[in-house]
């Protein structure tokens, strides 16, 4: 038998527990500000149908899909987001749920991609959705959550930015631009692509949905536009999308986030159900891919079965989070202690110190117990570099006086207590 090799397979992550302090750092403000918005929590299976996943369009996502056949033949596939999982939810339950609904689940997803840094062939991603209102309130919510999480999580406001757009708009402005409608989402898919493949492919990519040459060339004039302002210029002040992505702009104001907004047409997203304000977060350096990203999708509700009704929502993955947090805030980020470590010096005060831990965690404190007697330089070594913030070590002198001392290990101040 060959030997098995210890690594992850390519692309999966294992997290020892250095690395799930990191973890929860994210996980507990994602969980933390979705709560604050009043989101819910919901979570479904990692596996799906192929076909809810399966789409016609010329998307990376769809291309990246782990599939596999079950021992009866279904085709079945790792979700590679959960956007289709919860419209096929929300489907299912559509005529009893009180919409409309704001969602929050913490999602792995799985996509075969080429890696890079901040790409995983596997990650965790926060998604909150807001099903069933046309309100540009809800963009705004989702966005103050984010901003909400970030800021939780320890990401200074310089640090990152929200590029914002509306597909609504690129669409008017395409077809006062010639381009008729039917055309708009392969644009939109080849668009997309923009930095990842030069623009002469993409070019390549517009001609062969049949643009002409004066067509394209206006597409990439169009992406030249860098105000609300221009863009109102192009569409008309009346035109809805500009009336939407100003009133984002004011709601973010009230909420105290409109320094981090900023307007760039460039944002398209490369999934194709998006119908209207689409955002996504980078590091002000654009050093790491989107941090977050999402936007409307007033059509995947009607598209997965169900009845037609509005959405937004947006996913934020662990990954990208990760790397610009620990270059920002440094290798070891600080972690509070908390709790207690106790040891004992043989197995004459095991028994004390066992009751010890008991009575402690019987008032909720956290009591890591040695399982062996120690050495008591030993011992506060080791609870040194534990996450506790006391230590108490009992050896035959602390029985016999019935006194402990108690060490505090971040100022290293030592009390006594009664035993
Ligand atoms: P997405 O832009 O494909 O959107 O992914 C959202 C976020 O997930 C990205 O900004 C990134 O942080 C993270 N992410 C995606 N792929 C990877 C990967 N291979 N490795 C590491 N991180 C990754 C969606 O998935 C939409 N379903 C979001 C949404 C929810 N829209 C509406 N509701």
């Amino acid at each position: 038998m060959s030997t098995i090799s210890f690594e992850a397979p390519r692309g999966m992550r294992d997290f020892y527990p250095e690395d799930m302090i990191w973890r929860n750092r994210i996980f507990d403000a994602w969980r933390t500000a979705a709560e604050h918005f009043g989101f819910q929590n919901y979570d479904a299976c990692v596996v799906e149908s192929l076909e809810l996943l399966q789409r016609k369009s010329g998307e990376e996502v769809s291309e990246q899909i782990y599939a596999f056949e079950d021992k009866s033949g279904r085709k079945l596939a790792l979700r590679p987001e959960m956007t289709p999982t919860l419209a096929r939810m929300v489907a299912a339950k559509q005529s009893r749920l009180p919409f409309p609904i704001k969602w929050y689940a913490t999602a792995q997803c799985f996509r075969y991609e080429r890696m890079t840094r901040g790409r995983k062939r596997e990650h965790y991603q926060l998604n909150m959705d807001i099903v069933g209102s046309q309100e540009v309130l809800c963009e705004a919510e989702i966005l103050g959550a984010a901003v909400y999480a970030m800021r939780t999580m320890g990401m200074p406001d310089a640090a990152w930015r929200i590029h914002v757009s509306s597909r609504a708009l690129l669409g008017e402005l395409l077809a006062a631009s010639g381009i008729p409608e039917q055309q708009h989402a392969a644009v939109f898919i080849a668009l997309d692509k923009r930095g990842k493949i030069s623009d002469e492919e993409i070019a390549a990519l517009l001609k062969a949905e049949g643009l002409n040459d004066e067509a394209i060339k206006k597409t990439f004039t169009l992406l030249a536009v860098n105000s609300i302002d221009e863009a109102a210029a192009l569409a008309g002040a009346e035109s809805p999308a500009i009336q939407n992505l100003k009133e984002l702009f004011a709601t973010a104001q009230q909420m105290g986030y409109a320094d981090l907004l900023m307007f760039d047409i460039a944002v398209i997203r490369g999934l194709s159900y998006y119908t209207g304000i689409v955002f996504e977060a980078f590091d002000v350096q654009r050093k790491f891919r989107a941090i977050f990203g999402g936007g409307r999708y007033d059509s995947l509700l009607a598209l997965v079965g169900g009845q037609s009704m509005p959405a937004v929502g947006m996913g934020f993955g662990d990954v990208v989070v990760g790397e610009v947090l620990r270059e920002v805030l440094g290798e070891t980020a600080p972690v509070a202690r908390q709790g207690y470590a106790v040891g004992y010096m043989s197995v004459a005060e095991r028994a004390s110190a066992i009751a010890l831990a008991a009575r402690l965690r019987a008032t909720g404190e956290r009591v890591d117990l040695a399982l062996l007697p120690q050495k008591p330089k030993h011992f506060f070594g080791k609870a040194g570099n534990s996450l506790a913030k006391f230590a108490i070590f009992l050896g035959p002198d602390d029985l016999a006086s019935g006194v402990a001392q108690v060490k505090n290990l971040e100022t290293r101040e030592v009390t006594q207590v009664q035993l």
